[in-house]
């Protein structure tokens, strides 16, 4: 234990938090989720939800990981013993993430190459995804596949070389590169889209507020659904990552520093995205509702119809765009793989290079399957009920156990209060042991109902 690796510095520290929590999340799954419940309104339950959940969710795993310095899986055996089987699942569910996570960062990156080389045209339909997306043609699939695997391939290379690396020389070093790179980048792209005609209009129908809405649970589960997995909250990844923190490292000060990095980053994919989606409606004379979409629909049909209609420099912008999603993706990626590289090292004692071979390659070996005609329908199957169930569970689980049958909530207060200059009040405690469960446990009922009818 004692030569436990640790960040280099607190900066590579947050870094790389932040790099794990800005993802695909941020870019293509929050300004959908924003504008479909309440637009301008949907703000206070998302804000409500960062402060109730986010924040005091993210001290806690920051408190545990610092407090114990292991794994999630290490970690929660030594807060408790019988709670190993937590960081486990947690672990798992992160494994899974990752093999579908990084084939959508193989394609962003095969159409980062694409953009580049001009090959796709100047219309939008004849675009690759377009026809399987929208038509759910298997035809196009086909000429997918040969197109993912080499980025594929890249993409697995990357993320476990830098950490076959190590921590401070694999993930801070990346990290302190990457992040600061997107957000150059995405910047870019994003005063380019808030310049075109009808951008405005895109804007309005983003923060337009529908304040009905708000009474509606819907909309408060969507908030709340929306935080966990931007701040990779209940995967094990933050507790990973902050066990390797030093030990006297301001922990309560770190989490609100990652949480409104994150939330600000997101912000910025909202106005970047619904500005380019106004210029499009613009161009076509549709409604703004007619062109919203989000996940990989958003990604990888509707911005490079958009793209394709800039008015010039076309093939820079396409580029900077999917660059952005790879940049984002690997750093969430690579924190996602550490969960299990780490768990996997410790539980068995071998060496992290040992861990970063199987546990990576075996993930790397499903990820390829992903990657072909099946199993991209298995993709959508997998990420449903992840994202339906996967994360309300093991946040309510990682909560309740903690709050109500280990009742460790004052150990870790008292430590997160001995190393923070903020200190952690009851309000700390009434969050995570009474609205988040609460909250989570509303979330679970309302996908099982709506998944039984
Ligand atoms: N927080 C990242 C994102 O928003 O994309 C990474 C991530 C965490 C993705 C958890 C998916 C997930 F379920």
């Amino acid at each position: 234990m004692e030569n436990r690796p640790q960040w280099g510095t607190r900066a590579g520290f947050i870094m790389a938090a932040v790099g794990s929590a800005i993802g695909l999340g941020n870019i293509w799954r929050f300004p959908g989720v924003a504008y479909e419940n309440g637009g301008g309104a949907f703000f206070l339950p998302y804000l409500f939800a960062l402060l109730t959940a986010g924040i005091p969710l993210l001290i806690l795993e920051f408190t545990i990981g610092q407090k114990y310095r292991g794994s999630a899986p290490l970690s929660y055996s030594r807060m408790s013993k019988g709670a190993e089987w937590i960081g486990w699942w947690q672990v798992a569910i992160a494994f899974v993430i990752s093999t579908y996570y990084a084939v959508i960062i193989a394609w962003a990156m095969s159409f980062a190459y694409f953009s580049f080389s001009n090959a796709w045209g100047d219309d939008p339909q004849t675009f690759l995804l377009v026809d399987y997306l929208q038509v759910g043609e298997a035809g196009a699939v086909g000429s997918l596949v040969p197109g993912v695997l080499i980025p594929l391939i890249i993409v697995w290379g990357v993320a476990l070389g830098v950490l076959f690396a190590g921590v401070k020389r694999g993930i801070e070093r990346a990290n302190k590169i990457m992040i600061p790179t997107l957000v150059v980048l995405f910047l870019i792209i994003v005063i380019r889209a808030m310049t075109l005609p009808g951008a405005l209009d895109g804007l309005n129908a983003f923060f337009q507020p529908n304040w009905e809405m708000i009474t509606d649970g819907k909309v408060w589960v969507a908030a709340y659904g929306q935080i966990f997995f931007s701040l990779s909250i209940a995967f094990a990844i933050m507790i990973t990552y902050s066990s390797y923190l030093p030990k006297k490292a301001d922990i309560t000060n770190n989490a609100f520093i990652t949480g409104f990095a994150n939330s600000s980053f997101e912000l910025l994919a909202g106005f970047g995205v619904f500005a380019a989606l106004g210029f499009m409606a613009a161009q076509q004379g549709v409604p703004i509702s007619e062109v919203v979409s989000s996940g990989v629909i958003l990604a990888f049909a509707v911005f490079p119809a958009i793209i394709n209609e800039f008015p010039a420099f076309n093939e820079f912008f396409g580029f900077l765009f999917f660059t952005s999603l790879v940049l984002a993706g690997l750093t969430s990626l690579i924190s996602i793989t550490e969960t299990y590289v780490a768990g996997i090292q410790e539980k068995f004692n071998v060496k992290r290079s040992t861990s970063v071979i199987v546990g990576g390659g075996i993930a790397a070996i499903i990820s390829l399957l992903f990657a072909t005609q099946g199993g991209l329908n298995f993709l959508d199957v997998v990420d449903y009920f992840v994202n339906q169930f996967g994360i309300a569970f093991a946040g309510l689980i990682e909560v309740v156990f903690i709050a109500w049958y280990i009742k460790q909530l004052d150990p870790l207060q008292k430590h997160a209060n001995s190393v923070s200059d903020i200190r952690l009040g009851l309000w700390w405690k009434v969050c995570l042991g009474i609205i988040t469960p609460v909250v989570l446990g509303y979330t679970m009922y309302d996908n099982l109902r709506q998944n039984l009818t």
